[in-house]
């Protein structure tokens, strides 16, 4: 049978991403590329829907790329891109958009979310068409539809489900409308994938815009400072290394990310540190942290003082990218009538 395809984006909002971002979804990319056909996007259309400084944008753009690549997304055999190098994804939104009802956007939660948070004055139209843009940053790479069609996979969390059955609607319907185009997507959810919890307040997720410095371990943060905020990361008075979201959410925080990192079971580690206290358990946690962002930060660090060579991976993940969304506009733009 073909091999799938996988999309997958993220937003180049911070000059590094964090554990969880790595351990909840990056890490996955990598796997992914031996199984699927991948494309990888930096959404920074995404990123304006709040207020944002253009520099920063597009360090952050670059960061982001960088990281992808540092971590091991291989460019030869993923498409790595930056959204907005692709102008298929904002002409698709438009027409999706006019495929979308009002009252069926206005159903998003987290635009509900974000928008109280934000308040009218700070809310703006693209925040609300937010969902109709990633549905066209997935549709664009849909394979073709058919007799023998490849499976399409969009891996997602939690937060991001409504979005896809938003996405898979909008396929149908518009299949249903100017004839078969898209492969509706398939929710994918990786092997392996944890959900990080805050350093400092373990019942709440490890987040860029939530979470205190404290809280949160950065990809490309220094050394030193990694390893304190691991040692310092909150426990609970007792000393058992035990698995107990409920008693000991810390300590289960820091078993999760150790599982994941080192590929055992948390079982095992309850019985490696049976006895030996938390201490042992934090050090060579955070040896095993910085062991395996260190090469990642010295990657990303040397690929960001080669612009040349950066900007040839992203023109390169660019031009590959567009020959199959510009493929896929040519069809929507003669079935609705261009
Ligand atoms: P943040 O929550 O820091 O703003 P994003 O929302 O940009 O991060 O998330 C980017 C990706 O990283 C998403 O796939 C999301 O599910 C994943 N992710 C973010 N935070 C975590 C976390 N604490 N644990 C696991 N995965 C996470
Ligand atoms: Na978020």
């Amino acid at each position: 049978t073909a091999t799938p395809r996988v999309l997958s984006g993220i937003q180049p909002t911070a000059d590094s991403f964090h554990l969880g971002n790595y351990l909840g979804a990056l890490r996955q990319w990598v796997a992914l590329q031996e199984s699927h056909e991948a494309f990888y996007c930096v959404v920074d259309l995404h990123a304006i829907t709040v207020e944002h400084d253009p520099d920063a944008l597009r360090r952050r753009t670059r960061i982001a790329a960088a990281q992808l690549l540092a971590m091991g997304v291989d460019p030869e055999r993923a498409t790595v891109f930056v959204q907005s190098h692709v102008p298929e994804h904002a002409e698709l939104a438009w027409v999706l958009g006019c495929l979308t009802g009002f009252g069926e956007a206005g159903r998003m939660t987290q635009f509900k979310d974000k928008s109280s948070k934000q308040g009218t004055a700070g809310t703006t139209v693209g925040l609300f068409t937010y969902p109709i843009l990633q549905a066209a940053d997935i549709l664009l790479y849909s394979p073709e539809p058919g007799p023998g069609e490849r499976v399409f996979h969009v891996p997602v969390g939690e937060d991001q489900r409504q979005h896809l059955e938003l996405t898979r609607t909008l396929a149908q319907r518009f299949n249903h409308r100017f004839g078969d185009t898209f492969v509706p997507p398939e929710a994918y959810i990786p092997a392996g994938a944890a959900k990080i919890t805050d350093l400092q307040e373990p019942t709440a997720k490890m987040s860029k815009s939530a979470s205190s410095p404290q809280g949160i371990v950065d990809v490309l943060e220094e050394p030193g400072p990694m390893r304190k905020k691991i040692m310092r990361a909150v426990t609970d008075t007792g000393s058992e290394v035990v698995y107990d979201e409920e008693k000991k959410a810390g300590v289960t925080n820091l078993l999760r990310i150790y599982s994941a990192l080192e590929g055992v079971p948390v079982t095992a580690l309850e019985e490696r540190y049976a006895g030996s206290g938390y201490g042992q358990f934090k050090k060579d946690l955070a040896q095993l942290v910085l062991d395996t962002f260190t090469p990642i930060r010295e990657r990303t660090l040397a690929l960001l003082g080669d612009e040349e060579r950066l900007d040839r991976l992203l023109a390169q993940g660019a031009d590959r990218a567009s020959r199959v969304a510009a493929r896929t506009m040519d069809t929507v733009r003669e079935r609705v009538g261009f």
